[in-house]
């Protein structure tokens, strides 16, 4: 079993009794569990402090703290450091037979080593300046810096997606990840599906094209059916959040309210031809219904009235016929 914790994509951080259970589960079934915590440091909330599976299974005692293997995992380029071109990380691996360790050793020794200033990196990472080091007080100074504006992010970032028409967004409690909930109107899978797209890649797509802003479609990750995602870092430069946040709001209720004003208008023609129609026929006169290439309609007749048996519309043909 592999848990991400504090969570990739969604910034979750797993509470002590989320841990436990996890890892009774893998006692109860044998399972090794993969516990990547390489968004250990970047914690954004006070309720929920990182804590380990290493040390909720050594807290467990035996038979758990004795039997569940554990791998845990943990990087440079996270955290305060954020050196995603420096590849330095390390694994411990606990409760595993020593003949298994030597023989991933054994694979590890062979492998590529990572660069010298990587290493570097790891070594300080593992062993950062500590009180009376000459850099100790401004090691201290930035890298709390730098976690209070990434707290600060989380909330601008947070309350600008909950401030959108038709998105709803927890809180990123770590990790550096937002993972808003897009509500898609109907109008808007239609058009994805005229697109031939996914509904919320076609999302992005066109958020990308409208403002620039990159994201993740949901359905990368996996999702439940109907439920429609993006994923997107607090990572920009705090001074640039606002302007971004605005941006994207901007994008995004144009596109909820275009969306559906493309239904409504469809029905709405739907209903005006369709009174026509009746009109027409009970004066006996034979007539066509045409929307100027708008819609298709099938149409069955019985004795007093004509009903719509099938609807085919294009969204985006419609939508660029009324902007004509
Ligand atoms: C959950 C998780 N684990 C591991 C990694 C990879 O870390 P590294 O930069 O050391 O390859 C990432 C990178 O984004 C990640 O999100």
């Amino acid at each position: 079993m592999v848990i991400i914790n504090p969570g990739n994509p969604t910034g979750q951080c797993l509470s002590e009794a989320n841990l436990r259970e996890i890892l009774r589960f893998c006692y109860s079934k044998k399972l090794v569990l993969l516990g990547d915590e390489v968004y250990q440091q970047n914690i954004y909330q006070d309720e929920r402090p990182f804590i380990s599976s290493k040390k909720v299974l050594m807290d467990m005692g035996s038979p758990f703290s004795k039997e569940v293997q554990l791998v845990s995992f943990h990087t440079v380029s996270k955290g305060y450091w954020g050196e995603c071109g420096q590849r330095g990380g390390y694994f411990e691996m606990t409760n595993f037979p020593p003949r298994v360790v030597e023989e991933i050793y054994k694979v590890a020794s062979i492998a590529l080593s990572p660069n010298v200033s990587a290493q570097i990196f790891m070594g300080l990472m593992v062993s950062p300046p500590k009180p009376g080091d000459i850099s100790y007080d401004q090691f201290t100074r930035e890298s709390k810096g730098i976690l209070e504006s990434l707290r600060r992010r989380a909330k601008i970032m947070t309350d600008g997606f909950n401030s959108c028409k038709n998105v709803v967004c927890n809180f990123t409690e770590g990790a550096m990840y937002s993972f808003p909930q897009i509500q898609l109107p109907p109008g808007a899978l239609q058009a994805a599906k005229q697109a031939g797209k996914v509904p919320d890649v076609f999302y992005c797509l066109k958020l990308l094209e409208a403002t620039g802003i990159s994201t993740v479609p949901g359905s990368g990750f996996g999702q439940r059916e109907g439920v429609f995602h993006l994923r997107t870092t607090i990572l920009p430069a705090e001074e640039e959040m606002p302007e971004i946040m605005d941006s994207f709001k901007k994008f995004n209720d144009e596109f909820m309210t275009r969306t559906n004003f493309i239904i409504i208008t469809a029905v709405l023609l739907l209903i005006i031809y369709k009174n026509n129609w009746e009109r027409e026929k009970k004066r006996g006169e034979k007539h066509f219904l045409f929307l100027g290439g708008l819609m298709d309609l099938r149409l069955s007749d019985c004795h007093e009235c004509v009903q719509v048996e099938e609807i085919k519309c294009d969204p985006i043909q419609i939508e660029r016929t009324i902007r004509n």
